[in-house]
């Protein structure tokens, strides 16, 4: 579904991406991990064409993406960035009508798709007319993600959804998560909350200084010593 192949980038002088090759099949949940610097923003920056590669190439599908970061989103390829950046001054429910751009003429009825966000991420029900930015970090998260879900995803890109969050609120994300994969979307999630991210994807890479050192099954990562060690504060 979604397949990276010798992917380099550079901001000056730094290499933030050197020969990254990695792949998602449909329907498939993976995890990238990776210390503070390691790349991993970058690489989901440059899979949604918000950053330009040295070289390689990216392909959705059967596509090569070339296209620019709007029309990637309209090919399902949607990305949750880094500390959510929700709009702070809109109300969740406007948040999450501006996200259905992607697909959605003005004059759209977006009720069967807020009804099903509803749904599945009730909290955002409730603060349906509360505005962004007075969310809590759970919530924003929550929004983000629906707001991501109105763009309709066949691949969701998402960019450490526990960041700041307190561990059982953070479950709670993953545990919204799963039941997206489960629905059948493709999933890549960066992570530093190593053992919850591998509880959630099947297969995992790992990142060091713009490259990959390690990928494997999630109960292999899990186990292998240097893992534990560097992400899991055990070994
Ligand atoms: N816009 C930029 N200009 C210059 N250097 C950048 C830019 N963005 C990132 N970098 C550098 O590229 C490297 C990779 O950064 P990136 O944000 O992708 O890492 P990360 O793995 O997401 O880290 P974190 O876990 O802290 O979010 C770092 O050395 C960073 O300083
Ligand atoms: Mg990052």
């Amino acid at each position: 579904m979604l397949k990276v192949d010798s992917l380099s980038v550079r901001y000056g002088a730094v290499q933030a991406l050197d020969n990254v090759s990695l792949h998602v099949a449909a329907g498939e949940t993976v995890a990238l991990l990776g210390a503070n610097g390691a790349g991993k923003t970058t690489l989901l920056r440059t899979l949604s064409g918000l950053v330009k590669p040295a070289s390689g190439a990216m392909i959705l599908g059967d596509a090569v993406l070339t296209v620019g970061a709007e029309a990637r989103v309209r090919l399902g390829l949607v990305h949750v960035p880094e500390r959510r950046r929700i709009f702070g001054g809109l109300t969740v429910e406007e948040n999450l009508k501006v996200a259905a751009s992607a697909w959605a003429g003005a004059a759209a009825d977006l009720s069967g798709d807020l009804d099903k966000i509803y749904a599945f991420l009730p909290r955002l029900k409730e603060r349906r007319a509360q505005l962004g930015w007075s969310m809590s970090g759970g919530e924003q998260q929550m929004l983000a993600i629906g707001r991501a879900l109105m763009a309709r995803p066949k691949v969701l890109l998402l960019d450490e959804p526990s960041l700041g969050l307190a561990p059982r609120i953070a479950q709670d994300v993953f545990d919204r998560v799963a039941e997206i994969a489960r629905q059948g979307v493709t999933v890549l999630v960066v992570e530093q909350n190593t053992a919850l991210a591998l509880k959630v994807a099947s297969r995992g890479y790992v990142l060091e200084t713009g490259r990959i050192v390690t990928d494997g099954a999630s109960t292999a990562l899990l186990n292998d010593p240097k893992v534990r060690e560097a992400y899991l504060g055990r070994a």
